[in-house]
């Protein structure tokens, strides 16, 4: 495998990053998963846009954001991968020897990583669903950007696998926020419900782009919180990310959702995603 770091293509044993790297000792940086479809990025523009609101939030001073793409497709090209390809890219402040936990006053320059692995999505999760849990929401207050500081969501990850279940749903105050890496929809009365945009959520692209479909076919959306205890009232449930897509969710904890049936109106938008991006 080839990965990229700080302007070079390199073997994995000659990719080393300094101990001092501050992406390592205070998780100061921050990240984006990117997927192909015939070969070419999903909605990059997305992703870059959200990086570039990333590094501006954190106040990471990374310039050469114009070269990303060039840089990732020359990586994709390098590791020979065949099908489709999972990008993961993520900045950090830098590296500085003065372990100052305001910015250290020398220059830094941004350490850059990105690897591209072959991936294919998980058909049997999108068809059949999946069990989620459901967790206390205990991050830090911005979640909208995308960092990598992520030990409340590898704990509650982790959480989710020992009960077996493919994902936590993130519960702040009663309401239900996002899941750990994907977001949240709940659907009643044939309206599409999810979280609004705010900082106690990530504005996740496949979020963007399930709200763009409801937009163009006329089914109700709305984008306010959903509450834990009103679950019982939705009658269909999702993830979506990157990765996950739209993945239905037929149970939350001990709930089996319509018998485990995957809801109508899951599976209409999951036929048009998968539409889009067999002609993307
Ligand atoms: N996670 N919410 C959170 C907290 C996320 O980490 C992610 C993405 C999403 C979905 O965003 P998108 O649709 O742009 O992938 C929502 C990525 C996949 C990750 O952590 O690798």
């Amino acid at each position: 495998m080839l990965v990229f770091l700080n302007n070079r293509i390199l073997s994995l044993d000659e990719a080393n990053i300094s101990p001092f790297d501050r992406g390592f000792l205070f998780a100061d940086g921050v990240y984006e998963s990117i997927r192909t479809y015939n070969k070419k990025l999903f909605r990059f523009r997305d992703h870059l846009d959200r990086l570039k609101r990333s590094l501006k939030e954190t106040r990471i001073d990374f310039k050469e954001l114009d070269s990303l793409e060039n840089i990732i497709y020359d990586l994709i090209k390098k590791n020979n991968i065949e099908d489709e390809a999972l990008v993961y890219l993520q900045i950090t402040r830098g590296s500085a020897i003065s372990r100052t936990h305001s910015f250290p006053k020398e220059k830094l320059s941004p350490t850059l990583f990105i690897s591209a692995k072959a991936f294919k999505e998980d058909i049997e999760e999108q068809e059949k669903g999946v069990k989620v849990i459901l967790q206390e929401d205990i991050r830090w207050l911005r979640c909208d950007i995308k960092s990598t500081s992520l030990l409340p969501v590898v704990l509650a990850s982790q959480k989710a696998t020992e009960e077996n279940a493919v994902e936590a749903i993130l519960v702040r105050d009663g309401l239900i926020t996002e899941g750990t890496h994907t977001n949240f929809f709940a659907i009643k009365d044939e309206t599409v419900f999810t979280a609004p945009k705010s900082r106690l959520i990530l504005e996740g692209i496949t979020r963007k782009v399930v709200l763009e479909f409801c937009e163009k076919f006329k089914i109700d959306c709305c984008e306010e919180f959903i509450n834990k205890d009103d679950l019982k009232n939705y009658n269909e449930f999702f993830i979506t990310s990157t990765t996950k897509e739209i993945t239905p969710v037929t149970t939350i904890d001990y709930w089996t959702i319509n018998k485990g049936e995957v809801g109508k109106i899951t599976k209409s938008l999951q036929s048009v995603f998968k539409k889009i991006t067999e002609d993307y």
